[in-house]
């Protein structure tokens, strides 16, 4: 079920929907004066076939003395889809076209005495208050309420609306933006987990090798004594050498230290 804004390829069949519901009935041109006047003002219900089922057709009125105010003239919906809440998108829809394109303060309509279906929907659902009660109002001698809705809380509402939704797509975007910047921390937190696991891996295997190297030289030193033994014997050799060397040397650097010292003493005089 859809509700959209009334063209005039809808007209004829707006009309054939209100023969089929209301005794109230009017000339073709009364659609047409409607339709091209206040194009904005016209809802039609279709069904899944484009069909049109419901109709709301409306109008400003323009009396200069008055606040601006649309105008309700006729409201129908076939019988197969009543109570489907179309009849009230229907008036929703049109009341809000009113307030928005026409700057409308409120919204009034005539209902026979006897439509209960119509006085529920106005009065309990959609918040109509009876303005006056106008005797004989209809060809057959019925009085008519008429009836008003004030639409300044319908304007607020409806920019308050507007601001909720921009705030709730703001809101949306925010979380998205948290949500996302989330999974990038978990994703880096779980990188540096893996690069330290690594590096306590790659630490692990270089110490196991080094104990391994170990092992084999140890093994190498049992499997041939005689290569340790010269080694051994090569090193402590070294060792004493140099023992003896560093002792020349540091006896002839001592030498050569205290002949500086009395040079640089001699300068300095
Ligand atoms: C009056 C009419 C337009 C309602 O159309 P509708 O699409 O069935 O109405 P909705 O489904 O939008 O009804 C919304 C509310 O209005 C009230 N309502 C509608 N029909 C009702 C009925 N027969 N009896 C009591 N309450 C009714 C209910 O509160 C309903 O809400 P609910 O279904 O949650 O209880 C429809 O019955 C109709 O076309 N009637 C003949 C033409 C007519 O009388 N037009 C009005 C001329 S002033």
């Amino acid at each position: 079920m859809n509700i959209r804004r009334a063209s005039p390829q809808d007209l004829m069949n707006m009309q054939h929907c209100n023969l089929l519901c209301l005794p109230e009935n009017y000339q073709m041109k009364y659609y047409f004066y409607h339709g091209l006047s206040w194009p904005q003002l016209s809802y039609v219900a279709e069904d899944e076939n484009q069909k049109v089922v419901g109709y709301v057709l409306a109008k400003m009125e323009e009396d200069p003395d008055e606040k601006p105010h649309g105008h309700i003239t006729s409201l129908a919906v076939k019988r197969s889809h009543r109570r489907l809440g179309l009849a009230q998108k229907l008036m929703d829809q049109a009341s809000r076209a009113m307030v928005e394109c026409f700057n409308a303060q409120y919204v009034s309509l005539h209902v026979r005495k006897s439509n209960r279906a119509a006085l529920h929907l106005y009065q309990n659902t959609l918040k109509f208050e009876v303005s006056e009660i106008e005797p004989k109002y209809y060809a057959d001698g019925e009085d008519a309420y008429a009836m008003r809705r004030d639409l300044t809380n319908f304007l607020n509402k409806s920019s308050k609306d507007k601001d909720k939704s921009k705030s709730d797509i703001k809101d949306e975007i925010t979380e998205q933006i948290n949500r996302a910047s989330q999974g990038l921390e978990k994703l880096a937190i779980s990188d540096n987990k893996m690069e330290t696991e690594k590096n306590a891996e790659e630490q692990k295997k270089k110490g196991e090798n080094q104990e391994k190297n170990v092992e084999e030289k140890k093994k190498e030193t049992s499997e041939k004594p005689g290569d340790d033994g010269k080694k051994r014997d090569n090193t402590e050799k070294g060792r004493g050498g140099g023992e003896g060397k560093t002792g020349k040397e540091s006896r002839k650097g001592r030498r050569k230290n205290r002949e500086g010292h009395k040079t640089e003493e001699k300068g300095a005089s």
